[in-house]
C-alpha cells in the first residue's frame, strides 16, 4: 500500500517510524515531515494546513490509505476532503471531531450517557458565567468552547482571577474559542490518559499512558503541549483500564453511532483519577503528543493493518509489549515561549546506538548534512526497559549525548510512577 501521513511533529516520526515497518506499506509519503521522518519517509513540501494540495497529491499518487494526525486537520474536515477524493484515510469525519471540537458537546453527552465528569455549564455571556463560578468555589476551571491550541483553560483559584479570566475570555482572548466558555468544578486528583482505537461500531483498547505538561520540574511553570510521557501508567490499574473501556469509551463511540456520525479513528481519553473514581477531563479526536511516541515502541501488533481495519469496520485487538516505553522532549530555550531557531545539534547518532533507544524528532529541519533544532519541542528521546526506572536511565543517558545551543528538558520524567 501507498501510505500519506499527514504532520510534522514528534507523534508523527513516531507514526511514520510504526508503519514504515508494516508488511502491508510499499511507500510511505509525509507532508511536510521533519528531518527525523525523512529517515522513514518520503517527505513532500506540503503543509498540513492545504488541505486542496493534499487531496491532489494523493489522488495524483494514488494514495491507498491516508493518516490525519493532528487535531487541527480532523476538526478541520481533512478526513472529509480525502474521501471525498476517493482516499481512503483514518478519521474520524469533521462531524465525530466534535469530540475534541467542543467542550460544551462533550459534556452534554456525559449526561446523557451517565459518564462521570466534573459538574459545569456552558455560557455565551459573562455576568451568569460568573454567578455560576462562585456558585462553585475556588478553584474553579474556565474553558474556552473549541479548540484553543491547547491553551483554552485558566483554573481560576479565587474570585477575582476568576471573574479576569471570564472577561478576558469573551472579549476575544483566546479568539474566535471564546464565544461560549464552559465553567466547571476542579477535580482532584491524578491525571492519565487512555487511548482505544474504532471503527464507528466497534473499539478496541489500545494503551494507556502519563504526560507531564508543566514545563518545569516537579509539574511547575506554565503548561505545554507536553515535556515528556510513558506508558503504561501505573495510576491506570487494569481494572481502570476496564472502566475507561466501558463506561467511557464503549457508551461514547454507541451514543456517536446513534448520533449519526459514527466515530472511527483514535480515541483518546484524558482521565482524572479522583477519590471517588476516574472523570473525564477531556477527549481528542487523536494519539496524544507525546504519548504516541511511548505507545509505539510498545506495540507489537502491525499498526497499518490496525488503521486500516478501522477504517473498513473490522477491526481486531491489538498485541502490546509489556515493556516499559519513557520519553523526554528536549526543547528550546524559552518553550513555551519564544525561542531561537537554527541551532545544530550534535550527538544524535550516538544517543540512538545506546540500548533501547530511538530518538524521535519532532521540531528539526535538515541543513546540508546538519540537523537544526526549529521548534519549541525539537526532539522526543524514548526508551524502553524492564519497568520505568530503567527506561528513565536509559532515556536519560541519551539525553546526556545530544547538544544543541540553548537545549533543555525535564530531569524528572517518571516521577509519579517511580514514587507510588
Ligand atoms: P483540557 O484542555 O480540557 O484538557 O484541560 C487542560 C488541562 O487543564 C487538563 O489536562 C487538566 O490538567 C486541567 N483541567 C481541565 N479541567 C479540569 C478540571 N475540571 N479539574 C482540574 N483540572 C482540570
Ligand atoms: N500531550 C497532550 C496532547 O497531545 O493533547
Amino acid at each position: 500500500m501507498k501510505v500519506l501521513l499527514v504532520g510534522s511533529g514528534g507523534r508523527e516520526h513516531a507514526l511514520a517510524w510504526a508503519l514504515s515497518k508494516s508488511p502491508l506499506l510499499t511507500k510511505l509519503y509525509c507532508a511536510p515531515g521533519n528531518a527525523g521522518i525523512a529517515g522513514v519517509a518520503e517527505c513532500v513540501p506540503i503543509p498540513a494546513t492545504d488541505f486542496a494540495g493534499l487531496a491532489k497529491f494523493a489522488a495524483d499518487t494514488r494514495i491507498d490509505f491516508a493518516v490525519i494526525a493532528a487535531d487541527a486537520q480532523l476538526v478541520g474536515g481533512l478526513w472529509d476532503v480525502l474521501e471525498a477524493a476517493g482516499i481512503r484515510s483514518l478519521g474520524p469525519s469533521k462531524a465525530a471531531a466534535v469530540l475534541e471540537g467542543s467542550k460544551g458537546f462533550v459534556k452534554e453527552l456525559c449526561d446523557e450517557m451517565g459518564i462521570p465528569t466534573a459538574a459545569y455549564k456552558r455560557f455565551t455571556a459573562p455576568d451568569a458565567a460568573k454567578s455560576f463560578a462562585d456558585s462553585l468555589g475556588y478553584p474553579v476551571v474556565i474553558k474556552a468552547d473549541g479548540l484553543a491550541a491547547g491553551k483554552g483553560v485558566i483554573i481560576a483559584g479565587d474570585k477575582s482571577e476568576s471573574h479576569k479570566a471570564i472577561d478576558f475570555m469573551f472579549e476575544g482572548g483566546f479568539g474566535m474559542s471564546g464565544h461560549a466558555i464552559v465553567i466547571e468544578e476542579f477535580m482532584e486528583g491524578e491525571e492519565a490518559s487512555f487511548f482505544a482505537l474504532s471503527d464507528g461500531t466497534n473499539v478496541v483498547p489500545l494503551a494507556g499512558a502519563q504526560d507531564h505538561k508543566r514545563v518545569g520540574d516537579g509539574d511547575t511553570g506554565p503548561n505545554t503541549g507536553g515535556m515528556g510521557a510513558y506508558s503504561p501508567a501505573p495510576v491506570l490499574t487494569p481494572a481502570l483500564e476496564q472502566v475507561a473501556m466501558e463506561q467511557f469509551i464503549k457508551p461514547t463511540v454507541a451514543a456517536m453511532k446513534a448520533k449519526g456520525m459514527p466515530y472511527m479513528g483514535v480515541l483518546y481519553l484524558g482521565l482524572m483519577i479522583t477519590r471517588s473514581g476516574p472523570k473525564l477531563v477531556e477527549y481528542n479526536a487523536r494519539f496524544g503528543d507525546p504519548e504516541c511516541q511511548v505507545l509505539m515502541p510498545r506495540l507489537k501488533s502491525d499498526l497499518l493493518t490496525a488503521l486500516v481495519a478501522a477504517r473498513d469496520g473490522k477491526l481486531a485487538p491489538l498485541e502490546w509489549r509489556g515493556d516499559v516505553a519513557l520519553t523526554v522532549v528536549m526543547a528550546s530555550k524559552g518553550y513555551p515561549g519564544s525561542y531561537e531557531k537554527g541551532h545544530i545539534i550534535t550527538g544524535l547518532e550516538d544517543a540512538a546506538q545506546l540500548p533501547g533507544i530511538t530518538v524521535f524528532h519532532a521540531g528539526t529541519e535538515r541543513r546540508g548534512k546538519e540537523i537544526a533544532a526549529v521548534g519549541g519541542r525539537v526532539l522526543n528521546v524514548t526508551a524502553l526497559g524492564k519497568d520505568v526506572a530503567e527506561a528513565q536511565a536509559r532515556a536519560y543517558e541519551a539525553v546526556k549525548r545530544i547538544h544543541w545551543d540553548g537545549a533543555f528538558c525535564r530531569t524528572d520524567i517518571g516521577w509519579r510512577a517511580l514514587s507510588r
